[in-house]
C-alpha cells in the first residue's frame, strides 16, 4: 500500500498524489529529453527523493504490472537498475538481455519482437538498441509506454535524469553553474540528453572539451543556441587547463569505440585525454567529477578516493530515478 504522507501532516508528492500533483508522466513514452518540461523533471526528482527517503512505501505500487526489458546492446547499470527498480515496486519483469540467444539472432525484427512481447500483456517496454530512432519506432509500433534506455548514439534520457538529479543533490541546484564535458562528445548519447535537459534550466554554462574529431554534434549546438544556452568549444588540451578553474562540474565520457565508422579515426584519438590528480589540481577544490560509466582509461582510479569523485553515487542514483519513472509512467497509485 502506498502510504499517505498527509496523515503525518507532512506534505509530500506521493502522499498527496494524485490529488494535488498532476501526474504529467502517466502513460507517457520517454524517448527524448527534448520532450520534458521543467515540471516533468521536478516531478520525477520529487518522487525519487521521497522514495529514497522512505517517506512513502511503494513496495507494492506496481503489483500485477509487467515490465519488459529489451536490451540489444551491452549494459550493466541501466539494465540492472531498471530490473531492481521494477521488482522493488512489485512488478513482474521479462527480459531479453542477450540478443545472441534470443530470436533476434535468427533475424527476428525489432517490430516482431515488440509485438510478441506486447502479446504477453506487458504494461511498459524499456528498450536499448544500437539504432538511432529505435525507441521512437517502437513507441509508434505499440500502444504501451516505451522508455528509451539508449538509442544508438542519439539519446539516453534516463541517464540524463539521474545525472541532473546527482547535480541537484551534490551542488544543491541545477541552475547557475558551469559544466565541462570532456571526452567523446560526438558519439556519446548521454551528452545530447544531458544538454537537452540542462537547456531547461537557467544560467548553465557548458564547455565542450574534446579534440575536433570528438566534438559535440551540430544538432546539439543548434538546440543550445536556440534555447540561449551559453556554450564554448575547447579543442586544445592547454586550453582545457585554463578552463578548469571555471568549472563546478566536470562530466567525463569514454571514447565510444564501437560507434566509430572507421577505426583508423579511433586510433587517432584514443588515449587523447585523461582525468587524473594533475588535471584536477587546476580545478576548484570542490569540483565534482561525473562519468556515466563504464570507464576505460580516461578516468584514473586515483581519483576514486577523492570527495570530488561523484560517479559511483551518480550510478546509485539510477535506482531512485528509475523507480520514480516507472511509478509515474505506470500510474502506480494504491
Ligand atoms: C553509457 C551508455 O550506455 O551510453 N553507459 C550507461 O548507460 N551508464 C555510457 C557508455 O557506454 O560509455
Amino acid at each position: 500500500m502506498l502510504s499517505r504522507g498527509g496523515d503525518s501532516g507532512n506534505k509530500n508528492i506521493l502522499g498527496s498524489f494524485p490529488q494535488q500533483f498532476e501526474n504529467t508522466l502517466a502513460g507517457r513514452d520517454i524517448i527524448s529529453c527534448r520532450d520534458f518540461n521543467r515540471e516533468d523533471v521536478e516531478l520525477v526528482f520529487g518522487v525519487a527523493e521521497e522514495i529514497e527517503s522512505g517517506v512513502a512505501g511503494v513496495e507494492d505500487a506496481l503489483r500485477g504490472k509487467k515490465v519488459a526489458l529489451i536490451f540489444a546492446e551491452p549494459s550493466t547499470r541501466t539494465f540492472q537498475s531498471f530490473y531492481v527498480a521494477a521488482k522493488s515496486l512489485g512488478a513482474d519483469v521479462i527480459s531479453i538481455h542477450d540478443p545472441s540467444i534470443s530470436s533476434m539472432a535468427k533475424g527476428e525484427t525489432l517490430y516482431d519482437t515488440v509485438k510478441m512481447i506486447e502479446g504477453y500483456g506487458v504494461d511498459c517496454i524499456v528498450l536499448r538498441h544500437p539504432a538511432r530512432g529505435s525507441a521512437k519506432f517502437v513507441a509508434e509500433s505499440t500502444s504501451i509506454p516505451v522508455i528509451n534506455a539508449g538509442s544508438g548514439s542519439q539519446e539516453h534520457p534516463t541517464q540524463a535524469l539521474l545525472d541532473t538529479f546527482t547535480i541537484k543533490k551534490k551542488l544543491g541546484r541545477v541552475d547557475n553553474f558551469s559544466m565541462g564535458m570532456l571526452g567523446d562528445l560526438r558519439f556519446s548519447r548521454t551528452i545530447p540528453s544531458l544538454c537537452y535537459l540542462l537547456s531547461k534550466h537557467d544560467g548553465v554554462r557548458i564547455f565542450f572539451m574534446a579534440p575536433e574529431l570528438l566534438q559535440v554534434r551540430r544538432e546539439v549546438e543548434l538546440h543550445l543556441s536556440q534555447r540561449g544556452v551559453v556554450f564554448r568549444k575547447v579543442v586544445k588540451s592547454e586550453e582545457i587547463r585554463e578552463i578548469m578553474p571555471e568549472l563546478d562540474v566536470l562530466y567525463v565520457t569514454r571514447i565510444q569505440k564501437e560507434r566509430f565508422p572507421d577505426l583508423t579515426e579511433y586510433e587517432k584519438v584514443k588515449g587523447s585525454y585523461i582525468v587524473d590528480m594533475k588535471l584536477l589540481s587546476y580545478g576548484k577544490k570542490e569540483l565534482g567529477v561525473m562519468h556515466p560509466l563504464p570507464r576505460v582509461d580516461e578516468l584514473s582510479p586515483e581519483v576514486d578516493s577523492l570527495p570530488n569523485a561523484w560517479y559511483f553515487e551518480q550510478a546509485r542514483n539510477g535506482l531512485p530515478i528509475r523507480k520514480a519513472l516507472l511509478y509515474l509512467i505506470l500510474g502506480g497509485v494504491a
